[in-house]
C-alpha cells in the first residue's frame, strides 16, 4: 500500500523525523484556515496524488498569503495528474531551500536485500540521474537485521559525498527515517527532497511511503491509511467478503479455488482467447477451499456485476471440498441470484468426487452452464462465447 504525501509526512513526525508543520485541506475555504494556522506566511500548496513529478505537472505551487493559498488550491483542486483527479491537497510552510538531496531505502528482491540509496543532487527525476549518471547515486545495501545504525548511516553519507557541514545532521536523520521503514513494516521509504534549508536544518520535504500489507496484522493503525474511495467497488465487496478479488482489463471473469489454479487459468484463456480476437481475463477471483453455496454464490454475483464481463470460467478442483459440493454450490448459487445471472458460464470440475459433480451439474441443466471436461476446452469455450457477445 502506497501511502500519500501527507501521510508519510504524518508518520515521520511521529518517528522524529523533521519535517514541517503542514494542514490537508478538500476544499479552498479549509486551504486558507490551513495557511492561516501555519502563521499565514509562504506556503506551498501541494496536490495530494499518488503519483511523482506533481512539481513539473504543475500540482506544487507557491502562496505568500492564506487568500492566496485558497486560491492556488482552487486551481490544484481537480485537476488530472497522470490520470490522477486531486481530491485533496495538504498546505505546508515554505522552506526557504539552500540545497535539495535524495535518500531512499527499500526491498531489493533481487539480492534479498536492502538498498539504501543517497545522493547530493535530489529534487529531480531520480530515474533519470541513475540513468545518466550513476556515478551521482550511492547505492548501499543495508542488512534487514543489521539495519541502519550509525556507522551504516555514516558509509551511506560518505558514499554520497555529502558535505562536512551537513553530514552529521544526515546521518542522524537517515537513522530515523531507517526506524520508520523497520518499525511500520515499509518496503520503500523515500525523501525526495532532502533539504538543506538556508538556515542550515535538514528537513524531508517530500516523502514517500509503502507498506508491507503482509505486515498489516501488526498494524491496526494502518487500516485507516488505506484510500477507500479510490478502490475499485467490487474489489472492496470481495475483500468485506473475505474473496481474493483482482480486476483486470479482458471480458472472460473467472473462479477458481487456489491462486496457482487460478494463475493458470488465466494463462490458458488469455491463450485460447488469441482466436477470437484478443479475449483476456476480466478478473481474478480465488474462492479459497470451502466452495461452498454461498462462497459461490458471492463469488459469481461479484464477476457478474463486472459489465465487462461477457462470460465466465469456473475452473475448480474438487480436494477437501469435492467436486459434488462444488457442484452443489453452483447450482444453488444460481437459484439465489436468480435474475442477475446473465452470463453464460462455463465449468470445468475435477478432482475428488468429479463423476458425482458432472452429474449434479448436468441434471441441474441450467440454461447458462456449459460443462467441459478439460480446462484448454473449457478455456477455448469461455473465450469463443465472450468472443461472440
Ligand atoms: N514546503 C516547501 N517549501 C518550498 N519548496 C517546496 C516545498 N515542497 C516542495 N517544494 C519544491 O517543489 C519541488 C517539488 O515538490 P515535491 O514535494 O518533491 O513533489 P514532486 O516530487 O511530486 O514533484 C521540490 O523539489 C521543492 O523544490
Ligand atoms: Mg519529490
Amino acid at each position: 500500500m502506497d501511502l500519500f504525501e501527507y501521510q508519510a509526512r504524518d508518520m515521520f513526525a511521529e518517528h522524529g523525523v523533521p519535517v514541517l508543520d503542514a494542514a490537508v485541506a478538500d476544499t479552498p475555504e479549509e486551504a486558507r484556515a490551513g495557511a492561516e494556522r501555519i502563521g499565514g506566511g509562504t506556503v506551498v500548496v501541494k496536490a495530494q496524488v499518488k503519483a511523482g513529478g506533481r512539481g513539473k505537472a504543475g500540482g506544487v505551487k507557491l502562496a505568500h498569503s492564506p487568500d492566496e493559498a485558497a486560491e492556488k488550491a482552487g486551481e490544484i483542486l481537480g485537476m488530472d495528474i497522470k490520470g490522477h483527479t486531486v481530491h485533496r491537497v495538504m498546505v505546508a510552510q515554505g522552506a526557504k531551500i539552500a540545497e535539495e538531496y535524495y535518500f531512499s531505502v527499500l526491498l531489493d528482491r533481487a539480492n534479498r536485500s536492502l538498498l539504501a540509496m543517497a545522493s547530493k543532487e535530489g529534487g529531480m527525476e531520480i530515474e533519470q540521474l541513475a540513468v545518466e549518471r550513476p556515478e551521482a547515486l550511492a547505492r548501499i545495501a543495508v542488512d534487514p537485521i543489521d539495519g541502519i545504525d550509525e556507522a551504516k548511516a555514516r558509509e551511506i553519507v560518505d558514499a554520497a559525498g555529502f558535505d562536512d557541514d551537513v553530514k552529521d545532521a544526515i546521518a542522524d536523520v537517515i537513522q530515523k527515517l531507517w526506524v520508520v521503514y523497520r518499525e511500520e513494516d515499509a518496503t520503500l521509504v523515500e525523501v525526495n527532497p532532502l533539504v538543506k534549508t538556508e538556515d542550515g536544518a535538514i528537513i524531508a520535504l517530500d516523502g514517500k511511503v509503502s507498506l508491507d500489507e503482509n505486515a498489516g496484522f501488526r498494524h491496526p493503525a494502518h487500516e485507516a491509511l488505506e484510500d477507500t474511495a479510490a478502490a475499485d467497488p467490487l474489489e472492496a465487496q470481495a475483500k468485506a467478503k473475505g474473496l481474493n478479488y483482482v480486476k483486470l482489463d479482458g471480458e472472460v471473469g473467472i473462479i477458481g479455488n487456489g491462486a496457482g489454479l487460478v494463475m493458470s487459468t488465466l494463462d490458458v484463456v488469455a491463450y485460447a482467447g488469441e482466436d477470437f480476437g484478443g479475449v483476456k481475463p476480466a478478473n481474478f477471483l480465488d474462492i479459497g477451499g470451502g466452495a461452498s453455496a454461498e462462497v459461490m454464490a458471492n463469488g459469481l454475483h461479484i464477476i457478474l456485476n463486472d459489465p465487462q464481463v461477457k462470460s465466465v470460467f469456473v475452473n475448480v478442483f474438487g480436494g477437501i471440498t469435492s467436486c459434488d459440493a462444488v457442484a452443489d454450490g453452483i447450482v444453488q448459487a444460481l437459484q439465489i441470484l436468480g435474475d442477475e445471472a446473465t452470463k453464460p458460464l462455463v465449468v470445468r470440475l475435477d478432482g475428488n468426487n468429479v463423476i458425482e459433480g458432472r452429474r449434479i451439474l448436468a441434471e441441474a441443466n441450467h440454461p447458462l452452464v456449459t460443462l467441459e471436461d478439460t480446462m484448454d476446452g473449457a478455456a477455448r469455450k469461455a473465450a469463443e462465447l465472450a468472443a461472440a457477445k
